[in-house]
Parts: structure tokens; sequence; C-alpha cells
């Protein structure tokens, strides 16, 4: 039996007090070995996905019972193959993600594993890297005194969040302990790029050359723990047109013809989520979402518990996730705003896991870049900055429309911005909270106001398809509980007995934490907050004060601005 290296990372993880405590040790590695590899830059989009990919392929996703013996459970895939990471999560169940060191080796592990024999059922023999650990002789793996070290996959509630948030020193420390609470950790981004390539494996039966690729808020740098996993099904590998002239002869294949490519893209989308539906192990719930803008099948990954939006021919929205991505990775207060001002407005209502009206985690993350690219001086550049920083590897036209920007983020000079989060968080709600909504678009790739082109209630231009509002489907109802809810909030963070560390106990909301109690922002009135602040801000407010004249500390009375 040999000795694989793996032991060594075993016996530093299982004295690791907590399953946090080896999530962080992975996260340190990885960092680490980011900053070897890079002296101190940070990687492209690209290169980031395409190390992912890699990394995932070369893994496993395996069910274990949940007394399972990790040292046990090791030897075992260790006899077949070099494992170089592991983590255990639950999800309906116990599970592990195990990356082998070679592709090899999970071939070799997948060697010893059989298809099972069901009595009252009949098995699709569809085989996949989503495998159970089985054992024959009762107890052979598991060891009832040793209890797995489980890595979490969702993020604290904001009851818990608000209570960490008290005890921070200052607003921007806050800001910054919200975006660590709910940031994807690095075992979350490894699970999302191995259910991509396990759901990969299912299309290329049909095509062999196809990649899945993650989108969004899983690779956008802005994934909250819990975000859905939006995949595009990319056939730009396969649908090569330029003939092959061989001497005076050339072959082409014989293909269908569809009306359109949004036709072609319905008919492949139905059939690979056929495949999913009837053969992909751990997928159920599929629904077809064909007739959409842009056509989609939804459905669950239970191993992993992602709510999965598989779309093809959507390579612009690739694009925008990477200008988000490169957006925050250029000035860290980018990520801490966004995820905070996304926080609030989930709390406070104005954005909903059901679909509808109300604005959406992108359409905020839009408002928040335009906001920076606003101040003075900016934060981030402009898109059309960014475009001409631009190399000539960095061309890229999709669907006819330019979607070039720089991609070596070294190239992006830091800007002279030296504002505080605390600084910005205010100013984001007297931006938005003063804002006219009624002339005006926002339109990042200038980074100026524009006038509005039609007559949306809220109009964000889609930076790539010039002639798409990225918030079409929000109502003059919701976009007016945003206007209020940003006037209440920027009142209430000017408020003395708010903005400051307030109490020794840490238990009475202070700054960010104030903010994210909910608030009652009535949809139709149009008297102005400042005349009629909301009971609920009032109640906080007596408690505040109450709790400082306890601590003897003074209150000062400021009036609404
Ligand atoms: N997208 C777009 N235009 C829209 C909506 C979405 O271009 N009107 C693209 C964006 O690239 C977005 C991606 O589709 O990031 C996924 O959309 P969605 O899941 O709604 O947003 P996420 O950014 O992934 O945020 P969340 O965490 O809420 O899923
Ligand atoms: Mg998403």
């Amino acid at each position: 039996l040999r000795r694989p290296a793996v032991f060594k990372r075993l016996y530093r993880l299982q004295y690791c007090s907590s399953a946090r405590a080896c999530a962080k040790n992975v996260a340190a590695e990885t960092e680490l070995s980011v900053k070897k590899e890079h002296c101190g830059g940070k990687k492209s989009f690209h290169k980031v996905l395409e190390e992912r990919k890699e990394e995932a392929e070369r893994s496993l996703l395996i069910s274990c019972p949940s007394n399972t013996c990790e040292k046990t459970f090791l030897q075992h895939l260790s006899r077949r193959g070099d494992v170089k990471k592991y983590f255990f999560y639950e999800s309906f169940g116990t599970y592990a993600v195990v990356e082998f060191a070679k592709k090899e080796d999970v071939l070799s592990i997948l060697e010893t594993a059989s298809i099972p024999y069901l009595q009252h059922e009949a098995a699709v023999p569809f085989k996949s890297r989503l495998l159970s650990l089985k054992t024959d002789k009762l107890g052979n793996m598991s060891n009832p005194r040793s209890s797995l070290q489980l890595s979490s996959q969702t993020s604290v509630s904001v009851n818990d969040l608000i209570k960490k948030l008290n005890k921070g020193y200052s607003i921007d420390q806050q800001l910054h302990l919200l975006t660590e609470a709910f940031q994807l950790t690095e075992e979350n981004i490894r699970l999302r790029f191995l259910v991509c390539s396990l759901l990969r494996d299912i299309a290329a039966s049909y095509f062999p050359e196809c990649d899945i690729k993650p989108f969004g808020s899983s690779v956008n740098g802005f994934g909250k723990l819990g975000c859905d996993l939006d995949l595009f099904l990319d056939l730009d590998g396969i649908s090569e047109t330029t003939p092959k002239q061989v001497g005076s002869y050339s072959l082409e294949y014989q293909v269908k013809r569809k009306s359109t490519e949004r036709a072609a893209t319905q008919s492949i989308l139905s059939v690979i989520g056929e495949c999913i539906d009837q053969f992909g192990p751990g997928c159920v719930g599929l629904q077809k979402i064909l007739n959409a803008r842009c056509p989609l099948v939804r459905f669950s990954h239970q191993p992993s518990g992602f709510q999965c939006d598989l779309t093809a021919n959507n390579r612009v929205a690739i694009k925008s996730s990477e200008l988000l991505y490169l957006y925050g990775q250029l000035d860290e207060r980018v990520r801490a705003l966004v995820f905070s001002v996304r926080c609030w407005a989930r709390v406070q209502g104005i954005t909903s896991n059901i679909p509808g009206a109300w604005l959406t985690n992108f359409t905020l993350t839009m408002m928040v870049v335009f906001f920076l690219q606003k101040r003075s001086p900016p934060m981030i550049p402009t898109l059309d900055h960014l475009q001409k920083l631009a190399g000539p590897m960095d061309k890229s036209v999709m669907d006819g429309n330019d979607c070039t920007f720089v991609s070596d983020l070294t190239k992006v000079s830091v800007q002279n911005n030296t504002e505080s989060l605390e600084h910005l968080l205010l100013g984001f709600f007297e931006f938005y909270g003063n804002f006219d909504f009624n002339k005006l678009s926002i339109d990042i790739r200038k980074g100026k106001e524009q006038t509005k082109p039609e007559a949306s209630p809220l109009h964000i231009q889609n930076p790539f398809q010039l002639s798409l509002n990225v918030s079409k489907n929000v109502n003059t109802k919701q976009l007016q509980r945003f206007v209020l809810l940003c006037q209440e909030s920027a009142w209430l963070a000017q408020q003395k007995a708010v903005a400051q560390p307030n109490n020794a106990t840490g238990d009475v909301p202070w700054g960010l934490a104030a903010l994210l109690l909910p608030m009652t922002a009535p949809a139709q009135s149009k008297k102005k907050r400042r005349d009629s602040p909301a009971s609920r801000i009032k109640d906080l407010l007596e408690s505040l004060k109450s709790s400082k004249s306890k601590d003897g500390s003074n209150v000062e009375k400021s009036s609404p601005k």
C-alpha cells in the first residue's frame, strides 16, 4: 500500500479544531499559491476558469455514510490514485469532494465502481463521477467515535450576522465582516465547478467537444453562499464553419436545419435538458423555460443543493460576469459594498427569490458599479476606458456586439479614491435616494447618466447589448420602494446613535447592523420620508438612546436632513 502525500494533510486536518478552520486552511493554501504564481498580481478571469475546470475534471463527488471513517476512506481511494485535496459536506446526506493528482487516477477509481443492483427498480446505466461509498462488511468503513468535519455550504442567518456586526469596531470593518460571512468559500467554488464538469459529461454524450461553463455570481466574485448556479452550454468548439480544404475537395457534416439560431438553441436545450432529467444522477425537478428571452432549463442538483439554470448561446452573459469579476478585483471595497447593498436590499424586501418586478442582485451590482464610477475621483474606471486598455488578444465580438475590454488586471492603474466604506455606503443611499430615474438612464460603459431611451421605470443599459435594459422587469412600485428605502437608510445612517459603536454588550444594532433591520417603506406614499419616520426606525432609535443612557453616554438629538 502506497503511503500517499495526502496523509500528511489528513493529520493536519485532524488537528483542526473545527470545519471552518479546515476551510480556512484550504483557502489559505490556495491564496498562497496564487500569490506565489503571480508574484502578487491577480489572476485573469480566464485563468481562474481554466484552472478550476481542470481541477474539477480530476475530482469525484462521493456520497458517504455519515459514520464514514475519514482515514479508512482515504486509504481506500489512495489504493488507486493520489488524493490531492478533499472535504466533506452535508446536503441530503454526507458527501465528499475528492480531487486527485491526475485524470488517470479518477479513471482508475471508476474502473472499480459498479452499477447498483436494484431489487424492485431498474437502473439507467449512465456512468458518471457521482458515486456512492458502499461497504459490504458493516462497520468496515465506519468509525462511530470519529465524526467527520463538515464544511458548511450555507451562509449565516441575518440574525446571527447582526450579532456578529454589532461586535465590529467600525462600519468599515462591519462591511468586511459581512463580505467574509456571505462570500463563496473555497469548497463551495470547487463544488460549483465540479457540478459543471459532471453536467458537461452528460451533454458530451451528444456533443463531445462541448463545454459547460459557470457564469453569473458563481464566478463574478459577488456570489453569496446558496446562490443559484448559472450555466452556459458552450458549443463554440464544435461550430467551426470554415471549410477544411484538402486538395480540391472539402467535406461538410450534414446537419439538421432550424429556422433561427434561437430555434436551434431551444431544440438543443430541450434535448440536453431531457438527458439531464432522465439520466443525470441527482438532477431533479427539471423545468424547460424555452420561451424566455434567454431560453433555459432549470433543475436542482440534489447532491450539491444547487439550483441550476442552464442556458446556451448566451456568450454575452459570460462577458458581463468577467467585467464584474474585474471590477471586484480592482479594489476590495467594490465587493464589500456590493455584498452589503445586496444584503440590505434582501432584508428590506427590495430583492426576492421569486421572479417578478423586483430589483435583482445583478441590477443592484450594476448600480453600485455606476455609483463608484461617479465618485470624485472615480473609484473604478468606465467600460470605455477598459476597452481602450485592451490588447489584441482581448478583441471580442459576440453576436455582433463589441465585448472587448482588457483582461490583464495589471494594466488597469489603481485609482486614487480613498473614501471609507462607511462614507461610500451613505453615498450610495444618498445618490440613489435623489437620482432622477424619470429622465435618466444608468450607463456603466460611459460612466455617465444618459437620457432614458424608453419608458421603463428603471433603465440600466446592458453594457454589451446596448439596446437592452437589464432592469426591464422592475415596475414603478418596486422602484419607488427602493428610492424610499435609500432615503430612509441615508437618514438613519447619519443618526449619531446609529453611526457610532454604542454598547459594551454588543446587543444593540449599530452601524451596518442597524441598517439591516427591516424598515417599512410604504410604496404609494408621496409624503417625503423625512416628515414621517417609519415606526421601526423610531423604535430602533429609542432603543439605541435608552441603551446609551444606560451606558452613561450622551445621545445628541439630530434632526432628519
Ligand atoms: N444577466 C444579464 N442581464 C439580465 C440578467 C442577467 O446579462 N437582465 C446575466 C448577468 O451576467 C448575470 C447572469 O446573467 O450575472 C446571471 O443572472 P442572475 O442569476 O439573475 O444574477 P447573478 O449575477 O448570478 O446573481 P444571483 O446571485 O442573484 O444569482
Ligand atoms: Mg445567478
